[in-house]
């Protein structure tokens, strides 16, 4: 697809469709005078007869605008003037595309209202909106074929359309590892797939095997991936900037189990398929670092995904195994479905070996999260306030939505074993937060954060602006991290 950005009129470009985000009017405002007689005075009479009212994603098409060169004309709500935020604007035109592009527009231009700094979340909502779910399907019935995205503003906003590009092929490569079938991502699959976006980046990688975890001691990762026959990984990529401002030292951590059948202490088999997602924070994590490689920031950034299968068998890790971590603590296993935190526990304590300054984690890591906060806002808990507050301000300007948790000392002593430093889960309620206070163990002293994101992961039912399926979640949180000053 080629995407460009151009800083001429929209009456002269010629496109199967044009873009346009109208707002709310507020008590006799007057629609736009100028998209108006573009429209030929139909768009006063969709305001005046109630059928379009700037409402935000509501959307209305014009065929055959008189006053322009396109051939359609789609209107966006974008909501109250005042409260036009980039968030609106990518979700706006992410619903445009996702309307057109099935319809078979294969040229669309969208103009970017108002201000300009919506320029790159409209061409990321645009390129997001473009992923195909249906990678597999054999027909390319009705799924449409975009061929060019242009962006159209009143001032050269080429820069930011490069950003928004960037920033959601990062995230799109995120969404098609969650979306790939677990027979076909295994954990040598996704190192594979690690592999060359890391060559085509331009990153560093290395890559852990099971003999070299075992010399170092990963009982945690190593005990989950016994009961597979798919051997394990981890996942190493180093982004190092040419010249260094400051001694910050990030560490991208993401849980990529391949698929969590729960092993021994098997789930229920009803939706166990969605547990192909479990790689979900892994895949942030790749999108994110595939985004950063071409973004260039000043800091450092090592990114770990531990990658493992939580299949059962007779290899498989029993409830009442007790394993020593690379930390050297050790666990005792009381449900092995609680697999998550067993891999990032060793991945946290080699991300402090290999020297990283803040962590920051993001996995899939408990139902109990769903429970809490529901399928809009993920987890976030932290050791660190600052931390802990930067990562809600990263979220805010790239329109993700997190919750702080609470990670009360109190709640340690829910995790208490008789036998071993910890158990592995702790007692029935606040199962998001015992599952925090356990990776907490690891991450300490480190400056660290850990994102939950069970339930925004996965989009469980179409979204006019996203189809249901893998989300990406966090990945734009992660770029903006490594981004800020
Ligand atoms: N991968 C699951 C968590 C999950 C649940 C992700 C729903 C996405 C949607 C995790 O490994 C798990 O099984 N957690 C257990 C922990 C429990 C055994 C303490 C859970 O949440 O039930
Ligand atoms: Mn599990
Ligand atoms: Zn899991």
């Amino acid at each position: 697809m080629q995407i460009r950005s151009v800083a001429s009129s929209p009456a002269d470009l010629e496109a199967d469709a044009l873009v346009l985000t109208l707002f709310q009017l507020a008590d006799g405002e007057k629609p736009d005078s100028q998209a108006d007689a573009w429209s030929s005075g139909i768009i006063a009479e969709l305001y005046s007869r109630g059928e379009f009212s700037g409402k935000a994603l509501e959307t209305v098409v014009i065929h055959r605008p008189a006053g322009l060169k396109a051939s359609r004309l789609l209107l966006v709500g974008g909501g109250k003037r005042d409260a036009y935020s980039s968030a609106v604007a990518r979700r706006g035109a992410a619903v445009a595309v996702r309307q057109l592009k099935p319809k078979g527009a294969k040229s669309i231009a969208i103009v970017v209202p108002v201000r300009f700094d919506v320029a790159q979340a409209m061409t990321e909502g645009a390129l997001l909106a473009s992923f195909d779910v249906g990678e597999l399907k054999t027909s390319d019935e009705g799924k449409g074929a975009l061929e060019t995205l242009t962006i159209v503003a009143s001032a050269d906003v080429s820069a930011a359309v490069d950003k928004g590009r960037l920033s959601a092929a990062g995230q799109n490569f995120a969404r098609s590892l969650g979306n790939a079938p677990p027979n076909l991502l295994t954990p040598p699959a996704l190192v594979e797939r690690s592999r060359q976006m890391a060559a085509q980046a331009g990153l560093e990688i290395e890559i852990l095997e099971r003999g070299e975890m075992a010399k170092m001691g990963m009982g945690g990762l190593l005990g989950v991936a016994q009961g597979s026959a798919e051997p394990p990984a981890l996942i190493i990529l180093r982004y190092t900037p040419d010249k260094a401002a400051g001694n910050d030292h990030l560490g991208l951590v993401g849980k990529a189990v391949t698929f969590d059948t729960g092993g021994v202490s098997i789930k229920p088999s009803a939706d166990m398929d969605l547990m192909k997602y479990d790689m979900a924070g892994g895949a942030a994590v790749l999108g994110a670092m595939q985004a950063i490689a071409a973004l260039k920031p000043s800091r450092p950034v090592t990114a770990l995904v531990p990658t493992v299968e939580n299949m059962v068998g007779s290899r498989a890790q029993r409830p009442g195994d007790v394993v020593t971590t690379l930390s050297g603590k050790t666990v005792e296993i009381l449900n092995t479905d609680a697999e998550g935190r067993m891999i990032l526990a060793d991945a946290l304590t080699y991300g402090q070996q290999l020297g990283c300054s803040r962590m920051v984690d993001a996995a899939t890591l408990t139902g109990a999260i769903v429970v809490a906060l529901g399928h809009e806002r993920a987890g976030l808990f932290a050791n660190n306030e600052a931390l802990q507050q930067e990562i809600l301000a990263a979220a805010e300007t790239v329109g993700e939505k997190f919750w702080p948790m609470p990670l009360d000392e109190e709640y340690k002593e829910l995790l208490k074993s008789p036998i071993a430093d910890f158990p592995n889960i702790g007692s029935r309620w606040g199962g998001s937060i015992t599952a925090a206070m356990f990776l907490k163990q690891f991450a300490d002293p480190t400056p660290w954060a850990h994102l939950d994101i069970a339930g925004t992961a996965w989009l469980e039912q179409d979204k006019p602006y996203m189809p249901k399926g893998p989300t990406g979640m966090a990945a734009r949180t992660f770029i903006e991290l490594a981004m800020r000053p």
